[in-house]
């Protein structure tokens, strides 16, 4: 996920919703990165000692010999116990409980957070230990506390997850020091979190492929490829105004995909009701699920599945153009592995694509959403 591992004098600000996950994370992190010759500091300001300890036996990690827990909010004894134990890997859990006596203002505050964060980073780089600071996110989803949070730390990462599924997703949203977009998959179990090795199968489990509405996207935010399932749901608007609900994906997004299939497909789905959804709970951040998203509404419009080994990416213009997505190579291979054998891509791509994928897969390169339509055989 930091491109290679914890960065000696790095700064890393994690954020996620209340319950996601983070502690356990940070905790089972700190366990693996912890050692004879890597003292690691955990602060919580947000739970007792008990309580963390309580956690960690949970996940199994008894022993953690080499990793030392302070219970405190005060940013004076976090020092002094740096100073002390002199670790080469700090976790601050969380940001906003952390206050500064210097300071007249309450914890949480944008010039508290400011503070606590600034002096912990200077810290951080003057020692060269690698330091994790865990934040709250808002109700907004905005990671809570001063924009320039986000400024003063090398890389942030954030936490995310549906109360309703055990699965939860990591990104990184900035990296000074490697790539951003990755993703990574975690589940929650009944011992803390353990990596999910294939999320695409997890994501595709539950689909059925002879229903209309229904499609798979190969997405790749990050280095890693991964397989949704993509579903719309298209019924007649009962009240004056067509309402559109989308969960895992953009709403505005999809509010102009059915703008473009009613004025350049000429399918009129503009006063009907348009629900559409990531099944599974995953979130998908891309322009590539444009063409698959305006696939999926048109199959439940005309009541036409789309072919079950059929997957799909690409970006959609407004004129109705399908445009380019980066890594398409890795996402066909991600679709061949799982056993989908045709796939619908950007025009522009297909006389770059590899012969060995080629051959795995059938390249079905379209240039325009009409023609989309028509290859998948929804548009009739
Ligand atoms: P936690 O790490 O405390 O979340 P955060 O720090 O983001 O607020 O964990 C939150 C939830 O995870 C909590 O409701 C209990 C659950 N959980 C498990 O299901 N299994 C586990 O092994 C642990 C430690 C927690
Ligand atoms: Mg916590």
């Amino acid at each position: 996920m930091l491109g290679g591992g914890a960065v000696a004098g790095g700064v890393v600000l994690v954020g996620g919703d209340p319950g996601v996950g983070k502690s356990t994370l940070l905790m089972q992190a700190l366990a693996g990165l912890s050692g004879p010759n890597a003292p690691a500091l955990y602060v919580t300001g947000e739970e007792s000692a008990a309580q963390v300890a309580l956690r960690a036996d949970r996940l199994g990690l008894r022993r953690l010999d080499h990793l030392l827990l302070l219970a405190t909010t005060d940013l004076g004894d976090v020092e002094a116990a740096w100073e002390r134990v002199e670790p080469r890997v700090v976790v601050v859990d969380s940001v906003q409980t952390l206050r500064s006596s210097e300071l007249e203002s309450v914890a949480g505050s944008v010039s508290q957070i400011r503070e606590v964060a600034s002096r912990l980073t200077d810290l951080a780089k003057q020692k060269g230990a690698t330091l994790f600071l865990i934040g709250h996110v808002t109700k907004e989803g905005a990671l809570a506390g001063p924009k320039v949070l986000e400024h003063l730390v090398d890389a942030v990462v954030t936490f995310e997850g549906d109360r309703s599924y055990s699965f939860r997703m990591l990104r990184t949203a900035k990296n000074r020091y490697g790539p951003t977009h990755e993703v990574g998959v975690f589940e929650m179990g009944e011992r803390g979190l353990v990596e999910v090795a294939d999320p695409s199968s997890l994501f595709l489990a539950e689909r059925r492929e002879d229903a209309a509405g229904s499609v798979v996207v190969c997405t790749s935010e990050g280095s890693r490829p991964l397989l949704v399932e993509l579903q719309a749901l298209v019924a007649p608007a009962v009240y004056g105004s067509s309402r559109r609900v989308a969960s895992g994906l953009d709403q505005s997004r999809l509010a102009i995909l059915l703008a473009v299939i009613d004025r350049k497909a000429g399918i009129h789905v503009l006063d009907q009701d348009v629900f559409a959804s990531v099944a599974g709970g995953a979130r998908v951040d891309e322009r590539a699920l444009d063409l698959p998203l305006a696939l999926a509404v048109v199959s439940s419009f005309r009541g036409r599945p789309i072919p079950g080994d059929l997957v799909a990416a690409g970006e959609l213009g407004l004129t109705g153009e399908v445009r380019a997505v980066p890594r398409l190579e890795r996402r066909l291979h991600e679709a061949n592995k799982l056993g989908f054998r045709k796939a619908l891509v950007p025009k522009t791509h297909s006389d770059r694509i590899d012969r060995k994928v080629s051959k795995a897969i059938e390249i079905l390169a379209v240039g325009s959403l009409a023609e989309a339509l028509e290859v998948s055989g929804v548009s009739s």
